[in-house]
């Protein structure tokens, strides 16, 4: 469910006409629904009813520090990666007390920084990292609140580049090998073990794996408390998005028309099945979701610049590329394009949807079908509000586009659109190269 619809010919979010928006802060630019991101994340906060739930939104899937307010407003913590994104946090003016800190490569001043702002705790994925926090916790005279990341080595029957409950990803530690992490990081005098965490991967469309990770790791969640007597587990985030019917599945309609075995992933379908296995655990359940928070509740809208037509092929050239929506590019991914301004009308036609950037990756879509659309007219990517703007780069010297945040009939700029001086304020030519 999302507030992206047509209001006669025109694409609205909520209820703002996005040609509008289109308009005003030209192409490409991010638009969010403020109010589809507060239903996601009550969505998920409410589907493990009965439970102790902390939700501790992904922000590597959508980093803007608005929406970083936005979910702290409601309640939320954060799952953070950097000291980078720890430092977006304290940006938002919201809390990292109810946040933890993960990723495989830590260093000395991000722990610090982290320890310094009362991390919720550490997901600690080898065991030289324990002895890393350990150390930089000594320095500081505290105490390290640590989850260890199990690897419950599941397939998550995702796409590879984003499975990561496999034995032969980087992350976690082994099940077999989490009893001797926690016995060795139990030793350290500047360590508290707190919880225990897992994560499998992203984009999955079904809860079966959720399910049989939960199920495999719970007994070894049960010494855990029993032994160190620890208070929570966290199971990670990994809830998919509809990509393929993204505008329909705005209505729920759409959702009452699927028929119940190929239905997708809800949250309401998430908490109901793991519920019954948590709640015996008596622990405060923590979610780490990033793309079910955001995905559906952003757009990047784009201008079409040329049709060309090719031999037996059509172009549609738009002023988006790879470097503004990564994900076609890097994972094939399938986004569904759509027409601000529909008119039935109009022919059918195929193109093949690319960007200006000077490689052949830089296509959106091949023979997609579409209706016949040209020069000046705009465009929107659905579901592009996790992992697009926070991923994008400046590949040819193109500024990151804008963003936007609608809330009901008003809208506001919360990204102003780069400048080529903002680009290069850090380059410098070196006195050698001066004659
Ligand atoms: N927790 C951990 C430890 C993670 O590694 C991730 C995502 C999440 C939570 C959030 O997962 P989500 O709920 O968003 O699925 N760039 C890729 C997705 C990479 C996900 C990386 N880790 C994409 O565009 O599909």
């Amino acid at each position: 469910m999302h507030h992206f619809t047509y209001v006669g010919s025109n694409l609205h979010c909520e209820s703002v006409d996005l040609a509008e928006i289109a308009r005003l802060y030209g192409t490409p630019t991010y638009v969010y629904s403020a109010t589809t991101l507060a239903d996601n994340y009550t969505r998920l906060a409410n589907g493990l009813a009965g439970l102790d739930v902390q939700v501790c939104y992904a922000q590597k899937a959508n980093a803007n520090i608005a929406i970083l307010r936005h979910f702290a407003n409601l309640g939320a913590g954060f799952d953070l990666v950097s000291g980078g994104e720890i430092r977006r946090v304290l940006a938002a003016g919201a809390d990292v007390k109810r946040s933890v800190f993960a990723g495989v490569g830590k260093t000395e001043p991000e722990i610090k920084l982290a320890l310094e702002n009362e991390i919720f705790a550490f997901h600690v994925e080898s065991e030289p990292e324990i002895a890393r926090i350990n150390h930089v916790a000594g320095k500081l005279g505290v105490k390290a609140p640590i989850a260890i990341r199990i690897n419950p080595d599941v397939d998550a029957k995702t796409h590879a580049k984003i499975t990561t409950g496999k034995s032969e990803n980087k992350f976690g530690i082994p099940l077999k090998q989490a009893g001797a992490a926690y016995e060795a990081a139990a030793k350290y005098p500047n360590i508290f073990i707190k919880g225990v965490q897992m994560h499998i991967g992203s984009q999955l469309t079904s809860v079966a794996p959720f399910v049989e990770a939960v199920t495999k790791v719970v007994p070894f969640v049960e010494e855990l408390k029993a032994k160190y007597g620890i208070t929570y587990f966290s199971i990670g985030g990994g809830i998919g998005i509809v990509y393929q019917d993204a505008l329909a599945s705005g209505q729920q309609a759409w959702w009452d028309a699927q028929p119940a075995e190929t239905r997708p992933i809800t949250p309401e379908a998430y908490g109901a099945a793991l519920a019954p296995l948590l709640k015996p655990l008596g622990l405060k359940i923590l979610l780490e979701p990033g793309r079910n928070m955001v995905g559906n509740a952003g757009v990047l809208l784009s201008r079409v610049e040329y049709l060309k037509r090719g031999e037996g092929r059509n172009f549609l050239i738009i002023d988006a590329a790879m470097n503004d929506l990564a994900r076609p590019a890097m994972y094939d991914s399938y986004h569904e394009i759509v027409p601000l301004h529909r008119d039935t009308a109009r022919r059918a036609f195929t193109a093949d949807v690319v960007g200006p950037i000077c490689e052949s990756g830089d296509c959106f879509a091949k023979q997609r079908p579409l209706q016949e659309i040209g020069e000046g007219e705009y465009i929107a990517f659905m579901s592009a509000g996790a992992y697009g703007f926070s991923m994008a780069s400046r590949y040819n010297t193109r500024n990151l586009a804008a963003e936007v945040l609608v809330k009901g009939g008003s809208f506001e700029l919360i990204n102003a659109r780069e400048t080529f001086e903002q680009q290069i304020a850090n380059e410098k030519i070196p006195a050698f190269l001066k004659a």
